[in-house]
């Protein structure tokens, strides 16, 4: 059996910014050639900086990364010939069509006469912008515009393609067209991917395996199947008339714990959640233990497990309020920057 060389290998990738954010925090990410690979974090968490280390836009502090077999340090000029990026916030020339944006990236690589002709026609077909191709591209709708972003990312055949929050701010039908489109890339023309997102549909359908990344790191990675398949049961949500203090908390996660079939109880002002070997046969037993200890419940549900509860059962809070906190967090830091000046 030959074992090929990953297509994308980091190790233990640190990143800090001026003042003191730590954006990657040894960082882990392999994936193997011909597939997709999700990274997927809410806001924040250093998916945009390790794409960004990767296509040899930032210098990691510490740690090694090759891509297509290229020291991302050492031969940063044969790591970009190898690659296509589509950044998180698109590339494209506003003011210039769609047809002379792809021209000006082919010519960028070296295409011209014929081949530049073929190609871009190719590229504008493929993606469904053979008849906005003389339309500037500030026309666009959102779905037009991302296509043709990744269309700009493919001009020069790359082996690797980077695709950061390819579908950020699409309405749910572009978004639909798109993944498609992904799909599409990776199985026919046996591209590498490795996609961002904060999205955890988008990463379930469309990576073989994923990473959750929270705080500059890797958490667990896997496939979204085998991820989903270590969770015990059935995930248990309980959501409460008024949050517990301190004192509820540790008195009714005891009580909680020791019901048959129960298992990792967590708590969090509002919310209580819970793995059951079987959801609907715990359900009566929790909610008779709540009573009892003059909890009231708004409301109860059972599911069988998502990426959410992988997510909470490694990050330790819920991809929600991972997000809520981000953007908390970039709330303020708008404040200070106001405030500041
Ligand atoms: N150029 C920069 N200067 C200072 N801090 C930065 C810079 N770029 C990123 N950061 C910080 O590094 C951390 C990681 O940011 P990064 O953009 O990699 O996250 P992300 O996972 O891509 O988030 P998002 O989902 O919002 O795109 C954040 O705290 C961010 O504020
Ligand atoms: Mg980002």
């Amino acid at each position: 059996m030959t074992t090929r060389a990953p297509a994308v290998e980091a190790r233990h990738l640190i990143k800090t910014y001026p003042g003191d954010v730590t954006a990657l925090n040894g960082m882990d990410v392999t994936v193997e050639p011909g597939t997709v690979f999700g990274l997927l974090g809410p806001n924040g968490a250093g998916k945009s900086t390790t794409v960004k280390i990767l296509t040899t836009l930032a210098r990691p502090d510490s740690g090694t990364a090759t891509v297509a077999g290229h020291d991302v340090l050492r031969h940063p000029d044969r790591v970009r010939r190898a690659i296509g990026v589509v950044a998180q916030n698109s590339g494209a020339d506003p003011v210039a069509t769609g047809r002379e944006n792809l021209r000006l990236q082919g010519r960028l690589y070296g295409l011209k006469g014929g081949a530049l002709d073929r190609r871009v026609d190719e590229l504008l077909e493929r993606f469904t912008l053979a008849d906005a191709a003389r339309r500037p591209v500030k026309g666009y709708s959102g779905g037009m515009r991302r296509r043709l972003d990744v269309a700009l990312g493919l001009v020069h055949r790359p082996e690797v393609l980077f695709l950061d929050e390819p579908t950020t701010g699409l309405d749910p039908e572009a978004r639909t067209a798109m993944w498609d489109e992904i799909g599409r890339l990776a199985g026919d023309e046996g591209l590498t991917i490795l996609l961002t997102t904060h999205y955890l549909e988008e990463a379930d359908r469309l990576a073989e395996r994923i990473a959750i990344v929270d705080r500059g790191r890797v958490v667990v990675t896997g496939t979204p199947d085998s991820l989903k398949g270590e969770l015990r049961g059935d995930a248990v949500h309980l959501e409460l008339r008024a949050p517990l203090g301190e004192a509820g908390r540790s008195l009714l996660s005891g009580a909680l714990t020791a019901l048959p079939g129960v298992h990792e109880v967590l708590m969090d002002g509002r919310r209580i959640s819970a793995r059951a070997d079987d959801g609907a046969a715990a359900m009566p037993a929790l909610l008779a233990a709540l009573e009892r200890a003059g909890v009231g419940v708004a409301a109860a549900t059972v599911a069988r497990p998502s990426l959410d509860d992988v997510y909470l059962r490694y990050a330790g809070r819920r991809y929600a309020e991972a997000e809520a906190e981000a953007a908390a967090l970039a709330a303020d830091t708008l404040t200070l920057a106001g405030g500041a000046r």
